[in-house]
């Protein structure tokens, strides 16, 4: 019950200053009623410049003696739906958004683009040492523990990710000033991969495994990686409310690319064994309330960008 009770109330929840400080609409309750205020680009920049963080810093030996003496077998095998589609989504979109970056028209968002570029490339050693130190394999290389967690995903996350996404980097890297490319690709990585997936599996991970009472370090780290998607879901919903703005084109750009996303993204929020139930419950919540709470969330975005 008291998971159930968090979870209604969840996106007001997340009360931390340094995550409001980012001006994400989703934590704005104000947004409900399409009244968010976001920061400038540039402010955006300074803000990055002061929410740094250091993956090496990170003690992992608590988690260690979590996931090979707490967890049985199969609870090690359920976690590795999230770690992995996690793990594998940060290399994707790290290694994605050059083009994206390229063709954005302003200077001011371009240099912010390339300060997320970094954070993504952290948060991929991040669940690099995450692996490394806890020892989910035996290999420790890189590649090697990318190669290995892919087989828990399913099919819906390599459609998002190597289908749709990719084709529209590829558009963009080809021809950086097709703005209606760009403007699909921000929708589908900073609206439905970031905004609406990732957060919503990050709260859902952090909230269980702080009240468990397990893998601190794991959960410190994450919510670092958190507070960055915050920052970098700002980014995404000052810039598609611009070009929204600007014109009808855009917007139904901004629409098509939802439309033809949302259904897989919310695929990609169940593992590949779960069964098609939204009752169905893991780790302490239905597939149902995770649902509710991304919707929520992407509605206060829409809303701020003018679509809700
Ligand atoms: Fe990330
Ligand atoms: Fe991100």
């Amino acid at each position: 019950m008291e998971a159930k009770e968090a979870t209604r109330s969840a996106p007001s929840r997340v009360t931390r200053e340094d995550y409001k400080a980012t001006s994400d609409p989703a934590l704005q309750e104000a947004a409900d009623r399409g009244q968010a205020k976001l920061l400038s680009y540039r402010e955006l920049y300074m803000l990055w410049e002061r929410q740094q963080w250091l993956t090496q810093e990170l003690d992992f030996s608590q988690d260690r003696r979590d996931w090979h003496e707490k967890f049985d077998d199969d609870e090690r095998f359920q976690r590795m739906y999230g770690l992995s589609a996690f793990f594998i989504g940060e290399q994707k979109v790290a290694e994605e958004l050059g083009p994206i970056m390229r063709a954005a028209p302003t200077e001011e968002q371009r240099i912010f683009l390339c300060t997320q570029i970094a954070d993504e490339a952290r948060h991929v050693r991040f669940f690099e040492r995450f692996y490394q130190e806890v020892g989910v394999y035996d290999d420790s290389e890189l590649s090697a523990l990318l190669d290995q967690t892919s087989e828990h995903l399913n099919d819906s996350f390599g459609a998002l990710f190597d289908e749709m996404l990719h084709s529209r980097v590829d558009r963009l890297a080809r021809e950086p000033e097709d703005m209606e490319a760009l403007v699909e690709g921000i929708t589908l990585y900073h609206m439905v991969i970031e905004g609406m997936l990732a957060l919503t599996g990050q709260h859902f991970i952090m909230e269980y495994n702080t009240s468990e009472g397990v893998l601190p370090a794991f959960v410190e780290g994450f919510q670092n990686v958190a507070r960055d998607e915050h920052r970098h879901v700002a980014f995404g919903t000052a810039f598609l409310q611009e070009k929204a703005e600007e014109d009808d084109r855009y917007r139904a750009a901004i629409q098509r690319t939802l439309e033809e996303s949302l259904p897989v993204a919310d695929k990609v929020l169940s593992p590949p064994w779960a069964p098609d139930d939204e009752d169905f419950e893991m780790f302490g919540y239905t597939i149902a309330e995770t649902r509710e709470f991304a919707a929520t969330c992407l509605t206060r975005r829409l809303k701020f960008i003018g679509l809700a």
